[in-house]
């Protein structure tokens, strides 16, 4: 198509056809063009010939247009000069020429072969935050597919959005709610058909978007198009794809949550996938698995334990390991000498309390099966500044019976392992008490 005797004199005031090559999508025409006064390169799309006068095609070709005017770049070709304004008036051919995107398409880069699962994750994640602006602006895409992205300098962290023809805009963005799709006509592509897109059930969601996302990721990592949601076995794309997978994804440690998004993203049900872009990049930004928590552990512990190495602290922990050795024979020969008079006792164990400072046992005595009367006792051995001390308390009254110097461990566990007899002794002399006070109940008078 001659776009020089096409289009208006006012695109040639400022314009000049750079090179003669077009290129043709499936709507338009592609021409590339140079700002004479300074050099910028412009994007020029035309609606193909045999079209120029389809009303539909004019209308997607101003919904394109305010789109992008919308969006005003950044993930997105900025428009630069149109006359969409005209849509209705069938006379005049329709232009829109934006920013001139430097690139390879996704398509041309990925050329059929499989790249890697960090450039997939980096080209759909920016694709993402596009497709959650646009979302945020009302304007779903609905022909996410590799022609229709530009990597912008052949990097990964910017790849560009384009093609907004079939553009589904809210109708409450002024200007664009005079024409809606014909419903009897398919929408979205053949690189990756969506049954919510088949004619008869146009959905207004943004979640057909976030699938097709999930449909260049795979097509990122096996350069494969998706095609369909489901192939007649009931398997979705990261299944029926499944031999395409390179190895190295597959031993990634980022596959087994990446099939997990997957399984959420390509659900038949548009209800049971992803609702947001945004919620598919936190999703994708999860993927690596707990093992770095794991290392975070990891380490704590060893700090932890780089303190207990310390001098001072292995010098506690060397008491503590006394002292409960002391308690532990104590608690063995107290418990023995009351299961032979045929009483219980209910409690703690040797533990440490009291900062480390202290090793305790208490319990709680009665006769066997029989839990009233009751008598408390507690046993213990604290570390002063020189010595070991140990106590203990039988109903609320306390009693030192050991003083003696931290190095001599074998006679605090002599002395802490006698107690057993004074302490037994004191339990059953309050235990008679107790007893005596129920002797004098009413009851048994
Ligand atoms: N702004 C741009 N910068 C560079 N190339 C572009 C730009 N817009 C489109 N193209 C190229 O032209 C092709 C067709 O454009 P597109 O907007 O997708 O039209 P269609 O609706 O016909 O598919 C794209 O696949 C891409 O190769
Ligand atoms: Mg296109």
């Amino acid at each position: 198509m001659d776009i020089s005797v096409l289009l208006p004199k006012q695109v040639w005031e400022v314009w000049e056809i750079m090179e003669n090559k077009t290129l043709s999508g499936g709507q338009g025409e592609v021409h590339k063009l140079k700002r004479k006064s300074d050099g910028i390169i412009g994007c020029c799309k035309v609606i193909h010939e045999e079209h120029i006068q389809s009303k539909e095609r004019r209308y997607r070709m101003q919904q394109e247009v305010n789109a992008l005017k919308l969006l005003q770049g950044a993930g997105t070709p900025n428009i630069i000069q149109d006359n969409a304004d005209d849509w209705d008036k069938n006379d005049i051919p329709l232009y829109a020429i934006t920013e001139w995107i430097d690139g390879p398409t996704l398509t041309k880069y990925v050329n059929g072969k499989p790249k890697s699962l960090d450039i997939a994750l980096s080209i759909v994640n920016a694709l993402l935050t596009t497709l959650d602006k646009c979302h945020q602006a009302g304007i779903y895409h609905r022909d996410i597919k590799p022609d229709n992205i530009i990597l912008s300098n052949k990097k990964f962290e910017e790849p560009i959005l384009i093609d907004f023809g079939m553009a589904w805009s809210h109708p409450s963005n002024e200007g664009l709610q005079e024409f809606q799709t014909n419903a009897g006509q398919e929408i979205g592509n053949r690189f990756f058909r969506l049954p919510e897109y088949a004619p008869g059930s146009h959905l207004h969601n943004p979640c057909s978007d976030v699938t097709m996302a999930l449909g260049i990721l795979i097509y990122i990592i096996t350069g494969q198009a998706p095609r369909i949601l489901l192939d007649p076995q009931g398997k979705k794309p990261h299944e029926a794809l499944f031999q395409k997978i390179p190895q190295d994804v597959i031993f990634d440690s980022r596959w087994q949550r990446l099939q997990r998004v997957f399984n959420v993203g390509f659900q038949y049900e548009v209800s049971l996938r992803y609702t947001s872009a945004n919620e598919l990049k936190i999703a994708i930004a999860t993927l690596q698995p707990k093992d770095k928590d794991v290392d975070k552990v990891a380490d704590a512990l060893a700090k932890v334990n780089l303190i207990r190495e310390s001098n001072i602290i292995q010098r506690l922990e060397n008491f503590q390991e006394q002292a409960l050795r002391a308690m532990n024979c104590f608690f063995q020969t107290f418990m023995t000498s009351i299961h032979e008079i045929s009483f219980q006792g209910g409690g703690q164990g040797p533990t440490i309390i009291e900062q480390g400072f202290t090793v305790q046992a208490y319990l709680l005595i009665s006769r066997k099966d029989c839990n009233e009367p009751q008598v408390y006792f507690a046993n213990r051995i604290c570390f002063e500044a020189n010595s070991f001390k140990a106590l203990y308390c039988v109903d609320n009254n306390w009693y030192d019976y050991y003083n003696g110097p931290l190095s001599d461990a074998e006679s605090l566990i002599e002395e802490v392992e006698a107690s057993t007899t004074p302490i037994l002794e004191k339990i059953l002399n309050i235990y008679s008490e107790k007893l005596q006070i129920i002797q004098k109940h009413p009851k048994l008078l």
